[in-house]
């Protein structure tokens, strides 16, 4: 105990600095890397198919996957493309005047004398992240388990951590878990460092935020940083705006994407693309890439997961279910409960203006990490797509690594707080009604229903969860 407590007063500067350590190696430019000289990221409001086409016809990098609500697309493309979408009178807005500019930029920042920096004052490589994950373990004992989920395509290994409190949880079985999984895309960096710095604040603040504490008494976080390592890895060496992972498709077409690659919704309506070069490729078959098989079986695994959340960027959106359709997901109510407080915790906390919503915001998507989740296992799961609207897009400076942090630690802590465990019927209100379908239930033992620690049969442990959650008579 006393070793726990010198660790977790243990100032947040001095961990920072320890894990910098791991980050020493400086951030040189590899000779391959491809270069973007001159190209420009524009914002265009298409006026017809045909200008959509076009688009697609210049630009081999989409920054948006379809066309927004406003049904705007966003694209990188050259000096001469521009040229050529002004001549065909195509309306369009630039979101970024000189992309190479941006990236040497971001790479002159990153390349400052690390010795007085912290962790989170600049994005680190595979193998950072993978020292950064040791440092949690070593200064929180007790508090973070690391884990392996398996490998990548080229055989990286996908690891993450168990982070919970040592508190025992009511029933004495495993805690109901919360799974935060960032970069299945690989440009998308700015999920990474938001991942690592919330796992980083809840634990840091155990003994002196109440909200913190009791998140990690309640539940378990399954945090993994980096959902698509060879993505990654080939975005710090080749390419800073490579998106899927790293299978070899064809002579010179290569990568899934990965998150079109989950089976609920898998190559249905418009969401995905079958063509082997598109950046939303969805794969031969469902869960043909082994990172999208890993952590669906680590999933599968634990007794029971309750809370989902896909860390993408950028756009500030929180997507609720569904991503493949526009019907309404079973429990709407609840769900809109949920994320339309996130958005305004995120928003009172840190001032960032997010939009909650389905995929009316956006564009369809199927074949992704939430449809799945919810559709599988029942829980409440969301993509965010982090910061900012557009202004750098996936190149976002270091700068924004804490607020953007900051985000979705307000994001994690409001969705924790408002699960509701006792509205078993999903109408939004606990009321006589959860009781009575609870018992009703619980009474014949027979289905899963009343499962609520997960542990895959229904006992007194699920009565008391649920007992102690009805006991409040509110949503929170
Ligand atoms: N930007 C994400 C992607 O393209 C969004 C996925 C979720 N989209 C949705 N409509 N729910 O993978
Ligand atoms: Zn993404």
């Amino acid at each position: 105990m006393q070793k726990f407590l010198t660790a977790v007063t243990m100032s947040a500067a001095a961990l920072l600095l320890l894990a910098g350590n791991a980050l020493a190696a400086p951030n040189t430019q590899p000779a391959e890397m491809a270069r973007f000289d001159g190209d420009v990221v524009v914002r265009v409001q298409p006026r017809g198919d045909a200008d959509l086409r076009l688009l697609e016809q210049l630009s081999d990098d989409p920054w948006t996957c379809g066309p927004s609500a406003t049904g705007a697309v966003d694209y990188r493309i050259s000096r001469e493309q521009l040229a050529t979408l002004t001549l065909h009178g195509v309306p369009f807005s630039v979101l970024i005047e000189d992309v190479q500019a941006l990236l040497d930029a971001d790479l002159a920042e990153r390349n400052q004398p690390f010795e007085n920096r912290a962790y989170f004052d600049t994005y680190a490589d595979y193998t950072g992240v993978s020292n950064y994950v040791n440092t949690l373990v070593a200064t929180y004992p007790g508090f973070v388990a690391r884990i392996s989920l398996g490998n990548s395509v080229e055989g990286r290994e996908i690891f993450g951590m168990r982070v919970t409190s040592p508190v025992p949880p009511i029933g004495g079985v495993r805690k109901p878990v919360v799974v935060l999984n960032s970069l299945q895309h690989a440009r998308e960096w700015i999920t990474v460092t938001s991942n690592l710095y919330t796992t980083t604040e809840l634990l840091s603040k155990y003994n002196t935020d109440a909200a913190a504490k009791s998140i990690l008494d309640q539940y378990e976080l399954v945090i993994i940083p980096i959902t698509n390592p060879d993505g990654y890895v080939y975005t710090w060496t080749n390419n800073r705006l490579w998106r899927k992972n790293r299978r070899v498709t064809g002579t010179s077409t290569r990568g899934i994407d990965l998150n079109r690659n989950w089976s609920v919704g898998w190559g249905l309506s418009s969401g995905s693309s079958g063509s082997l070069s598109s950046d939303t490729y969805r794969g031969p078959s469902p869960f043909s890439e082994p990172e999208t098989q890993v952590l669906r079986n680590y999933m599968l695994g634990v007794p029971k997961v309750v809370a989902h959340i896909d860390l993408h960027s950028y756009s500030q959106l929180i997507l609720r279910t569904w991503g493949y359709q526009y019907a309404d997901p079973i429990g709407l109510a609840s769900i809109n409960r949920i994320g339309s407080a996130m958005r305004d915790s995120v928003a009172a906390t840190t001032g960032a203006a997010y939009t909650f919503g389905g995929s009316e915001i956006l564009y369809l998507a199927s074949g992704t990490a939430p449809d799945w989740v919810f559709g599988t296992l029942g829980a409440f799961s969301v993509t965010a797509e982090l910061r900012d609207t557009g202004t750098n897009g996936f190149v976002l400076p270091t700068s924004f690594i804490v607020p953007t942090g900051n985000d979705v630690l307000s994001m994690v802590k409001t969705m924790i707080q408002k699960l509701c465990r006792a509205d078993f019927n999903k109408d939004n209100v606990v009321d006589d009604s959860d009781f009575v379908n609870f018992a009703v239930a619980y009474e014949t033992l027979t289905t899963n229903a009343c499962d609520l620690t997960g542990d895959g049969i229904t006992d007194d442990a699920d009565f008391v969860v649920f007992a102690a959650a009805y006991e409040q008579l509110i949503c929170p």
